[in-house]
């Protein structure tokens, strides 16, 4: 758990990543995470960099356009800004740059064994498909003698 956070209303971020999973197609049936991931941290960075500059106040709140948050009016204020960090590869650091990397970190820190788990699940898929052939070749030459006699 990250400390909570001291500003008022905001979210803690710790499983952000996976609350806000986006890719959920097709059909419902959750492929698209298999191959693309899940949504998450692209659609924190589509927050960070889905502001418009546009502000309205509500009720004593000041509201800030966001093309990529639902209702198009976010409560958070634009928390970025450029040249806010010095990247150790020379990046960018352009609010684009600083939001991919953000919510890369916050889709670690939702599971950060998730490539480990990744890459075991697919040695497991490998080694059952290199299993079920041995079986499958090992069923047909048990079989083969009292097949097609005639
Ligand atoms: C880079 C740093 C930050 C990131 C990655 C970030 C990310 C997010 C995310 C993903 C949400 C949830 C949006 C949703 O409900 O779908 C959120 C909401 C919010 N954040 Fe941030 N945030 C950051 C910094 C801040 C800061 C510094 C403040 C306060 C000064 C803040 C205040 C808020 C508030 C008030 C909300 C609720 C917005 C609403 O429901 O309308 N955030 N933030």
């Amino acid at each position: 758990m990250f400390p909570t956070s001291s500003f008022d209303g905001a979210p803690d971020l710790s499983l952000m990543a996976k609350a806000r999973a986006g890719f959920h197609g097709p059909w419902g049936l959750g492929i698209n995470q298999v191959i693309k991931g899940m949504g998450g941290p692209e659609y924190i960075a589509s927050i960070l960099t889905g502001y418009t500059g546009h502000e309205k106040e509500e009720a004593g709140t000041t509201f800030y356009e966001n093309t990529a948050f639902p209702g198009g009016w976010i409560a958070m204020a634009p928390p970025l800004e450029d040249d806010l960090v010095e990247f150790r590869d020379g990046h960018e650091a352009d609010v684009h740059h600083m939001s991919q990397d953000v919510s890369a970190f916050l889709m670690w820190a939702a599971e950060p064994k998730m490539t480990a788990r990744k890459e075991t699940g697919f040695l497991v898929f490998v080694f059952l498909v290199f299993l079920a052939s041995l079986l499958y070749l090992t069923n047909k030459k048990l079989w083969a003698p009292h097949k097609y006699k005639d």
